[in-house]
């Protein structure tokens, strides 16, 4: 073993070097970002997680350690020893260690490297799916690493704030365990030893943290590992971590509060930012109003107006009086500079993008002088009902106004969406500003006319206001649960509830979602059962870590804040992942392939 290792020990991280270093012998590990031979003297960027250092060889008077740097190449592993000098009038001010550098008197190779698919250096534009085949290598940009390392801190603040600062008991729960439905498909593990029996992997613990609560741990934490089988975008893996927590005797208040002190800790350390306490509050009804959707984002207006009532029996424009006739609904966004979208975002952009949510087009009107407008609706809209609608929404010239008329779900999630690509245009979306909102009174249950049944809304353990607990007989849509959102920036950070805590209510309300007493019994059976314990009221509610990681470090996808992804398929690109397993295997699991 080379005596780099066991005798002269590393100094320091190689990004950390200042000047402040001058005059010191010091040991650097790591790898060869780069070198340069500049005329005998080679240069030598090496590179850690922390950044990189400038390793100088000049052929003499440590010729040896010059012969060794002329044999090295791109990723190879070194080790050096020498001193730390200033770089003189050569000061590279783009980079942190650029005043200094090491004049090196002794260089040993560790282990060679092949040549990598990609060049490993920040600000790189290589295909992703490359970078995820070669995962390990993409580690090593400082860029990215930077985001685990930072990860690693936020967690250990956060198991300081809940565990040893308020009093939560850090609990394990099983990963092997019966389903627990949070609305995705499960991952089924086989089970060997029962033949046709699965186990499932927890799309959350939610049971599970409950059954503490009737156990009496009165406050749990768990950052944890939950599986769900849906479909993946930018925001959603189908393996990631939550933040789990449960208290017992608590309001929402209590939970509220416990996780202001947490984000405003978490925001302060990692930005230095002061996040401004309580939280703001807005009811799921407001949201669906005014921005069209639960996890508003509020760094900026642009509310929506419904236009219904004021357009009912009264527009002309055949599109709006047929929806209206049906008893769908019209609103608009009102964009006040509205005059940088051209005729292309109107009729292909914004219907392309509302598209996807149900919209059949998106009919708009440009603000004139004297309140004129001009654009599809405009004749369709007698003056005096145009003055109306120019008061309700408190239009200028230059502006545009874009309506969308359908069932409501339609108009809100389409209008929803054109509110953030125009946001996004307009330059609102600032990086630096930080909106979070409690969105509260979530509606207990919605209903799927496809499949004629109503759906949890959160989960099926979620309670009903109290004093809607007699709505659950006539009127279950008319319930509101007492379940809560932490939004921020427009992304669901967190979502969770006050529990049903008693078991008749919870049986009841497993009815309402289509469940038999017998279904019940074979799905949550343990459950309900243990609810006639003498259970605490209690609640709780999970974080997203990877998604407050993706906010933390201004990322783009939860993929650069995990360190092994799965791809928009769920696949692991550079492990192969899933993968066949071979016939014994299947047998052993009393399974057999299905061929198409
Ligand atoms: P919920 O399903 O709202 O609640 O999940 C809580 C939070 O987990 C994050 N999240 C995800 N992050 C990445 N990829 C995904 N596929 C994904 N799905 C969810 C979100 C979300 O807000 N048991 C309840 C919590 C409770 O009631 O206490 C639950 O799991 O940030
Ligand atoms: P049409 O009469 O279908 O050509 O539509 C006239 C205008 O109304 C076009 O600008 C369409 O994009 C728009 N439009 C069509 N359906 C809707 C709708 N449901 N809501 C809002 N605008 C619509």
């Amino acid at each position: 073993m080379s005596a780099f290792i066991t005798e002269h020990k590393r100094s320091q991280l190689n990004g950390l070097y200042r000047p402040a270093d001058i005059g010191r012998q010091v040991t650097v590990f790591g790898w060869v970002q780069s070198y340069r031979d500049h005329g005998g003297v080679i240069f030598i960027d090496l590179r850690d997680r922390s950044g990189f250092v400038q390793l100088r060889c000049e052929p003499s008077p440590w010729a040896e350690a010059h012969k060794v740097a002329d044999t090295v190449r791109s990723e190879w592993v070194v080790a050096a020893r020498g001193e730390v000098i200033s770089r003189g009038s050569n000061v590279n001010p783009k980079i942190p260690t650029g005043e200094i550098e090491i004049a090196v008197h002794e260089l040993e190779v560790l282990s060679e490297a092949q040549t990598p698919p990609f060049e490993i250096k920040d600000g790189i534009d290589t295909n992703e799916n490359t970078r995820l085949t070669w995962r390990y290598l993409d580690l090593r940009r400082p860029e990215l690493s930077k985001n685990f390392v930072l990860r690693s801190k936020v967690m250990q603040s956060t198991r300081q704030y809940f565990t040893a600062e308020h009093d939560f008991v850090e609990l394990e729960t099983p990963i092997l365990m019966k389903s627990t439905p949070e609305g995705a498909r499960d991952y089924l593990v086989p089970s060997r030893v029962h033949p046709g029996q699965f186990y499932a992997l927890p799309q959350s613990p939610q049971t599970f943290k409950q059954l503490f609560m009737i156990a009496g741990m009165d406050r749990y934490m768990q950052i944890c590992r939950c599986f769900r089988d849906e479909d993946l975008r930018a925001d959603r893996q189908p393996e990631f971590t939550q933040l789990d927590l449960e208290m017992s005797f608590v309001c929402p208040e209590d939970i509220y509060t416990i996780l202001e002190g947490y984000a405003a800790r978490i925001w302060r350390e990692v930005l230095g930012f002061e996040l401004q306490l309580p939280i703001p509050r807005m009811t799921f009804q407001e949201a669906m109003d005014k921005y069209g959707c639960d996890k508003p984002d509020l760094r900026f207006g642009l509310e929506l107006s419904d236009l219904t009532a004021l357009l009912k029996d009264r527009v002309e424009f055949r599109v709006f009086a047929d929806v209206l006739g049906r008893g769908g609904i019209v609103k608009a966004l009102y964009l006040k500079d509205g005059g940088q979208f051209t005729r292309k975002d109107l009729d292909v952009t914004f219907p392309q993008e509302a598209a996807p949510h149900g919209a059949k087009g998106v009919a708009w009107a440009r603000v004139a002088a004297n309140g004129e407008w001009s654009g599809p609706v405009a004749k369709g809209v007698s003056e005096a009902l145009r003055q109306e609608l120019n008061a309700h929404m408190g239009t200028a010239e230059g502006g545009l106004l874009l309506f969308c008329a359908d069932k409501p779900s339609v108009v809100n999630a389409s209008l929803a969406r054109l509110r953030l690509v125009a946001g996004e245009r307009l330059g609102l979306m600032d990086k630096s500003k930080w909106a979070f909102c409690w969105v509260t009174d979530f509606p207990m249950f919605e209903y799927d006319e496809g499949e004629g049944r109503w759906y949890a809304m959160h989960h099926p353990f979620t309670s009903p206001r109290q004093d809607h607990f007699a709505l659950l007989d006539g009127d279950p849509g008319s319930v509101l649960a007492q379940a809560y959102d932490l939004v921020v920036n427009g992304v669901e950070l967190g979502g969770g509830s006050i529990r049903i805590h008693r078991s008749d209510v919870q049986q009841k309300v497993f009815g309402l979602l289509g469940l038999t007493e017998e279904e019940a019994k074979q799905k949550f059976g343990f459950f309900l059962e243990a609810l006639k314990f003498g259970t605490p009221p209690h609640g709780g509610i999970a974080l997203g870590v990877d998604r407050m990681l993706m906010l933390l470090t201004g990322s783009e996808s939860l993929r650069d804040v995990i360190a092994f992804p799965k791809t928009q398929k769920a696949s692991c690109l550079m492990s192969e992942t899933p993968s066949e397993v071979d016939a014994k295997q299947w047998a052993e699991l009393h399974i057999a392939p299905r061929r198409a």
